[in-house]
């Protein structure tokens, strides 16, 4: 799937050691279907080569106001009335502090005056330059303008000090403008997600798990962050990196067992909405061994097993009608081996909850795509196979149209 298809960016690079990143950007914004047209600055053609930027896009690099190949000769107009929205990245301190004056020097400062489609920048630059009172004006003074920023991050500088300036990485620059572009339909709501599987310890270095990958529950998160929502995620162990985390809009607490599961969500249950996607174990060791467990002869161990809490009910309990709507709005998952819709409907009933999402299988584990069988008092609707950030996208459609 590509999130940026039909979108014309023109990506502007200033002059700084991070310009180095723009022709991974580049790449990254097209491949996500993104039409991308570059214009540089005179610092930044220091740095990398228009060149180099041409060779990537396929299309002429534009340097310079006075640029005769435009049809008007007026650059500055003709590139911005197309476009969907001005990227700058990296964005230098000498360029804000330009664009928070609305000076216009040259063709990348005159197109941002010039334009009608928003403008986002990714700062980069040494961390005392980042927090001169200077540039903290010109931060504040381009927000009042509704200039988004894109970071900067934390972190080793290409001058040797570590510290509050570095340019986001291009992945997540690209993962914040698929966001902005997305309606912000879950505005000011709190979103709370479990996700991934849970690991029942049987000894210090053995223990039963399950092949849930935590993909489905980290695209609901990444959808919620997209529609504009405060996030907790709580995972199971799996190695995904939690999306949009330079936004500051997502928090994640990372547990093993379903009982550390279930005590990180409670702790976070005034909430929104709340997804329970994890594959919870529902049976944990009751008394698991303190030392790794020997082999006994040719015997096998027997293991006790006691009944682990049910996260998803524990906070069905609490809600309240608010609006005459549940709150908060609780949707549970449910993975089948055979019917599906007839266990789905039981498990919605059995747990009080609005809706049930259940998983079209086989093999929904560890893919990229899934199909969905979404369950509620009106009755069921199939979502059909697509990618499941794609898929995370629709239900956090309609369950914002529910609350
Ligand atoms: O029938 P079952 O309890 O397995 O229903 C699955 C749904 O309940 C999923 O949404 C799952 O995340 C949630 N669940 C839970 N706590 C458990 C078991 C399941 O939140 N202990």
């Amino acid at each position: 799937m590509q999130s940026l298809l039909n979108k014309k960016i023109i990506l502007g690079i200033s002059g700084g050691i991070a310009a180095y990143k723009s022709a991974e950007l580049a790449r990254l914004l097209m491949q996500e279907g993104a039409d991308v047209q570059v214009v540089m600055t005179e610092a930044a053609q220091q740095f990398v080569t228009p060149v180099t930027m041409q060779a990537l896009t396929g299309k002429p690099i534009y340097t310079s106001q006075w640029d005769s190949s435009i049809a008007n000769n007026m650059a500055h107009i003709e590139l911005s009335r197309a476009a969907d929205a001005i990227l700058i990245a990296p964005a230098s301190a000498d360029l804000m502090a330009k664009l928070s004056l609305g000076l216009a020097d040259d063709l990348l400062s005159t197109m941002c005056l010039a334009r009608d489609c928003p403008l986002l920048l990714a700062p980069a630059m040494n961390k005392q330059m980042w927090e001169h009172a200077a540039t903290q004006r010109s931060v504040q003074r381009l927000t009042e303008d509704k200039v988004v920023l894109l970071g900067p991050a934390s972190g080793f500088q290409a001058c040797g000090e570590v510290g509050l300036g570095r340019m986001l990485e291009p992945a997540e620059i690209t993962e914040q403008l698929i966001a902005f572009f997305q309606k912000k339909l879950l505005a000011g709501k709190r979103v709370l997600i479990t996700a991934g599987p849970t690991f029942e310890a049987i000894d210090p270095v053995r223990g039963i798990t399950n092949l849930s990958s935590g993909k489905m529950g980290f695209a609901i998160a990444r959808a919620a962050v997209e529609a504009g929502a405060e996030v907790h995620i709580v995972a199971g162990p799996c190695d995904l990196v939690t999306p949009l985390e330079a936004t500051g809009k997502i928090t994640r607490t990372n547990i093993v067992s379903a009982k550390e599961m279930h005590a990180a969500t409670m702790q976070s249950a005034d909430c929104d909405i709340f997804f329970a996607v994890a594959a919870v174990a529902d049976w944990g060791i009751a008394k698991p061994a303190k030392e790794k467990m020997k082999r006994q002869g040719k015997g096998a161990p027997s293991l006790e097993f006691s009944a682990n809490p049910d996260i998803l009910a524990d906070i069905a309990k609490r809600v309240k009608t608010q609006g005459g709507k549940p709150h908060p709005y609780c949707v549970g998952f449910a993975a089948e081996s055979a019917d599906l819709a007839k266990h789905a409907e039981e498990k919605r009933k059995r747990k009080g909850i609005p809706m049930v999402v259940g998983n079209i299988g086989p093999n929904t584990f560890g893919s990229d795509l899934n199909q969905l069988l979404i369950i509620d008092e009106g009755g069921s609707k199939k979502i059909a196979k697509a990618e499941k950030l794609q898929l995370a996208r629709q239900l956090i459609q309609l369950v914002a149209k529910k609350i």
